[in-house]
């Protein structure tokens, strides 16, 4: 079925594409991080270089083998994922954000492994935002580029989307109802509603992640045939 779907020409395009769930360490044995497989990530990244273009996958650990002619940049935190895109984002035509990226980051990092002591039954752990990596691109964005958006919504997932999509001055946004149980962050299957900036919406059934990021390209491809 996933090569099934006809997949929109991207030859000549740079793409960058980020997956995964960023880790965000505490100490040297101990991390923060969310529950994305970075299959999503992967699947774009596989789709978008069937349909011709050259990408470069910046990737958290994940369990997954990079797809065959995709140049891999693996990052950790963060930060590394910041500045792994923002130094490369002058260089490509577009930037897919699927990575789950964490929203903080612990406010120190502890040298050696931190301990427990009979004193304290509780531990405060102090966060910080991290970088918003899709906001700081869309500083530096020039008009041949796009920037492309996922969202993960419980609730109110259009009127988040929308907002979203303005606030980070995006060309389009994947935006998915994770309060749904038989899709999501670990499945093999997705749904996604693509928003654009206009205002208007495209629907995907629930379908294979790799059905889904074809149909994401397909996307994308147009919106380089509009530019
Ligand atoms: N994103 C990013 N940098 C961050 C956080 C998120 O670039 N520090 C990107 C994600 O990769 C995704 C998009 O922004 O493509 C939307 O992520 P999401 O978590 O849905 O939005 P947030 O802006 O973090 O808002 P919130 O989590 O509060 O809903
Ligand atoms: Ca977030």
């Amino acid at each position: 079925l996933a090569t099934a779907v006809p997949t929109g020409d991207l030859t000549g395009k740079k793409l960058l594409v980020t997956a995964g769930g960023t880790r965000e360490r505490l100490d040297p044995v101990r991390f923060l991080t969310n529950d994305s497989s970075g299959k999503m990530g992967y699947a774009v990244a596989a789709a978008a270089q069937r349909a011709g273009a050259q990408v470069t996958l910046i990737t958290a650990p994940t369990a997954l083998v990079a797809p065959a002619g995709v140049t891999v940049v693996p990052i950790e935190s963060t930060q590394d994922l910041a500045t792994a895109v923002t130094q490369r984002f002058p260089t490509v035509d577009g930037l897919i954000m699927a990575a789950a990226v964490a929203d903080f980051q612990p406010l120190t990092q502890a040298n050696q492994k931190i301990k427990k002591s009979p004193e304290n039954d509780e531990f405060v752990l102090k966060l910080k935002k991290t970088p918003d990596i899709l906001q700081l691109v869309a500083g530096l964005k020039q008009p041949h580029q796009i920037t492309v958006g996922f969202a993960a919504e419980t609730q109110h997932l259009l009127v988040n989307g929308q907002k979203k999509l303005t606030k980070k001055h995006l060309d389009m946004l994947a935006a998915n109802d994770v309060s749904r149980s038989d899709i999501g962050f670990n499945g093999d299957d997705n749904q996604v509603t693509f928003l654009f900036p206009d205002g208007h919406t495209h629907e995907t059934p629930v379908a294979p992640k790799t059905t889904i990021a074809s149909l994401l390209i397909d996307q994308v491809s147009q919106l380089f045939a509009q530019k």
